[in-house]
């Protein structure tokens, strides 16, 4: 008697993917897409889940231990199309026997690229320069207001040098940037690019012309730039932020802002997104994007095949490379 072939694990997708993406994952697994890119709450995702052995998630979907806890017992899996995983309990996922993978490397010069945008658009004042065209009639220049700051020259401090930071770290040498980076260790010359390490963050604060902060959310790092340390940054600072936004204590930057001091800021991401606190969106020393990091299509691609790449192995007895339960 022929050998029944073993069926194809069941994966549920929670977001809309890049088109090949969504091609592999519905060729390899009996998946269901979410093609209407409908958001799913904690509630309806953990009944949608329901017999399928894996789900394909996004930073966007929160997978808090009470979540991990009610999820069926069928799902072994959950690999996330995003190198940051705080938006997942990964000792309670642990616990639970379920598997977690993130999608590290692919999306890191497109992240850099942004914190870039972020330190160029804030310091060049690209929000009110945009909004000066668009108001019609556009009164022409003057040579004295608005006027925004030099980067070239500046002292750049980097919280977190990890591949990010270094990959922004090699931008801003293009730049003419003096170097700065704050990481829990030291890094190793090749991958410090000349910057100068501060053991402590407070040592850093007062060098930052600009401040790009890089690291990853983490309890240590979570509401770690708050209103004590703004403070240390010198007049005419500028802090950008395209790592996650609760890193920053968003009433104390709100204040520091409003005062002038940072002079600016440039902001991908915010503590409670998308509901960003829209009182930012009163000041003119802010320049904001809408999570951006990772958003171009080669690099979206790229970041749901490493998540794919990483459901094979683990469906196919491997250990995936991006492997976080270890
Ligand atoms: C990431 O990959 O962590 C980006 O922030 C997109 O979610």
């Amino acid at each position: 008697m022929a050998a029944t072939p073993p069926s194809k694990p069941r994966i549920l997708v929670t977001r809309k993917l890049p088109t090949d993406v969504e091609a592999r994952i519905a060729q390899n697994y009996q998946a269901t897409l979410n093609t209407a890119d409908q958001l799913y709450s904690s509630d309806e995702l953990i009944a949608a889940a329901a017999d399928y052995d894996g789900l394909l998630i996004t930073s966007f979907d929160k997978f808090r231990a009470e979540v991990i806890a009610r999820l069926p017992p069928s799902i072994r899996m959950i690999a996330t199309v995003s190198v940051g995983y705080d938006h997942i309990d990964i000792p309670a996922a642990k616990a639970r026997n379920i598997a977690v993978s993130n999608t590290p490397d692919v999306l890191t010069n497109a992240t850099a690229d942004i914190a870039m945008l972020l330190i160029l658009g804030a310091a060049r004042g690209a929000h009110w320069g945009g909004r000066m065209v668009r108001n019609i009639p556009w009164q022409g220049v003057t040579m004295i207001s608005p006027l925004g700051s030099d980067v070239s020259g500046k002292r750049l401090g980097i919280l977190g040098m990890g591949r990010i930071g270094q990959a922004v770290a090699r931008r801003a040498r293009g730049f003419e940037m003096e170097l700065h980076y704050h990481n829990r260790t030291e890094s190793p010359a090749a991958k410090a690019l000349g910057a100068r390490y501060h053991a402590r963050l407070d040592d850093m604060l007062p060098h930052c012309d600009v401040l790009s902060i890089n690291c990853a959310s983490t309890p240590e790092t979570r509401g770690s730039i708050n209103a004590a340390r703004l403070a240390l940054l010198p007049d005419g600072a500028i802090l950008v932020n395209s790592a996650r936004g609760d890193i920053i204590d968003e009433e104390a930057l709100f204040a520091a802002l409003k005062s002038g001091k940072p002079a600016a800021a440039g902001l991908d991401v915010y503590r409670n997104e998308p509901n960003i606190d829209r009182r930012f969106l009163e000041l003119d020393n802010v320049f904001l994007l809408p999570h951006l990091g990772s958003a171009t299509q080669g690099t979206r691609t790229a970041m749901g095949m490493r998540a794919a790449d990483n459901l094979d192995a683990f469906f196919t007895g491997q250990k995936p490379r991006d492997l976080l339960t270890v």
